[in-house]
């Protein structure tokens, strides 16, 4: 199988390509990354002779058409990702995440190739604090940031283009993931970082925002699912029931990094913050046969620590400038 990963230098897609490398050899890896601030060659250092990486934007639509035609399959991670960025300047969210999107769509649907396109739980909007409800296939969009309208948007062009063009493609909404390779502009990336360099970490507001962590790799192996065994126009939830509250979540990296469970600082909330966000992914599970591995939140922020411990070298010359702009936005 000839498959093209666009966003293939970024945090999950990074993670995607390890993955694919390893775990099915017969694979041939294309990457189509622009290489945003977000994406890292450095990222895929490890597997750059097993790889094809193309540096090249999604809205290039030659391009993109030109490495479609060369494809079986394209899984689409490649998008403008981070809330606050798009709260600070939204252009880019929606020439990335729609027009490119439009672009992978009228390539797939030239010459007829299967697409799955990522796309996040933010879509839905938020839940209320407390309760039980979850968000399944059937929830209505109610985006919040400029970043899920971008992202609901380029799904409803999926489906469009399923309905009238007959496109064969899968959506994936997923809930928040953690791991290696994340950019430490990230909530949980961004504490660990400051621990290991001697700042205290950052709270927003009382932190009693909940989101439904799921590890990457987990993520990962359920888009393998979806792309194998998924129904073409339909859309699966991905969840691994990880709901936490973000102080919980900053607690718990204190705890496992030896630090007290105040060491840290309340910084002005984000603007139009999400509640709550809680996936129900049985139909994932019952249809696909899904299971996540990393249920065990501790394991799972005990070894994501022990990696940004041991890799200093991808995330150490980002950190002045990252924190740099989170003061000069006031958080
Ligand atoms: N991180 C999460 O928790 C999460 C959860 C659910 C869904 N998602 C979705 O998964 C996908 C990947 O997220 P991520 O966290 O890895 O993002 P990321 O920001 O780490 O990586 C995005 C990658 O896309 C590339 N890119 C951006 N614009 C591009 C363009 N115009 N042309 C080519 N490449 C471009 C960037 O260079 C970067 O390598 C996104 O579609 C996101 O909406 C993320």
């Amino acid at each position: 199988m000839r498959l093209l990963v666009t966003g293939g230098a970024g945090f999950i897609g990074a993670n995607f390509v390890h993955s694919t490398v390893q775990e099915r050899p017969a694979v041939a890896v294309t990457v189509l990354d622009v290489l945003t601030y977000a994406g890292s060659r450095e990222s895929l250092r490890s597997v750059d002779d097993q790889i094809r990486l193309i540096e090249g934007d999604l809205v290039d639509e030659s391009l993109v058409d030109t490495l479609v035609a060369e494809c079986d399959a394209v899984v689409h991670f490649a998008a403008e990702t981070h809330v606050d960025n798009a709260l600070a300047g939204p252009a880019p969210f929606v020439r990335s995440n729609v027009v490119g999107t439009f672009s992978v769509l009228e390539a797939v649907r030239r010459h007829g190739v299967r697409l799955h396109h990522v796309s996040t739980d933010e879509v839905y909007g938020d839940l209320p604090l407390h309760g039980d409800e979850r968000f399944t296939a059937q929830t209505p969009f109610n985006p919040s940031s400029p970043y899920s309208a971008t992202k609901a948007s380029a799904d409803l062009l999926v489906r469009a283009w399923v309905r009238s063009y007959g496109v064969r493609a899968t959506i994936s909404n997923c809930s928040n993931n953690y791991g290696p390779y994340q950019h430490i502009e990230k909530f949980i990336p961004r504490q660990i970082t400051n621990v290991l360099t001697g700042r205290r970490p950052k709270l927003y507001g009382t932190g009693a925002n909940v989101r439904d962590w799921i590890h990457v790799e987990d993520h990962n192996s359920a888009v393998w699912h979806i792309l194998e065994g998924g129904v073409c126009g339909s859309t699966y939830l991905i969840g691994a029931d990880g709901e936490r509250d973000n102080l919980s979540v900053l607690q718990l990296i204190l705890a496992l990094m030896g630090r007290d469970a105040d060491d840290f600082d309340h910084v002005p909330d984000r603007v139009g913050h999400d509640l709550r966000y809680a996936i129900d992914a049985s139909a994932l599970r019952a249809e696909l046969g899904w299971t996540p591995k990393h249920t065990d939140l501790t394991e799972g922020l005990t070894s994501t620590i022990a990696w940004y411990r041991d890799n200093e070298w991808w995330w150490g010359p980002l950190k002045e400038q990252v924190e740099a702009g989170y003061t000069e936005r006031g958080q």
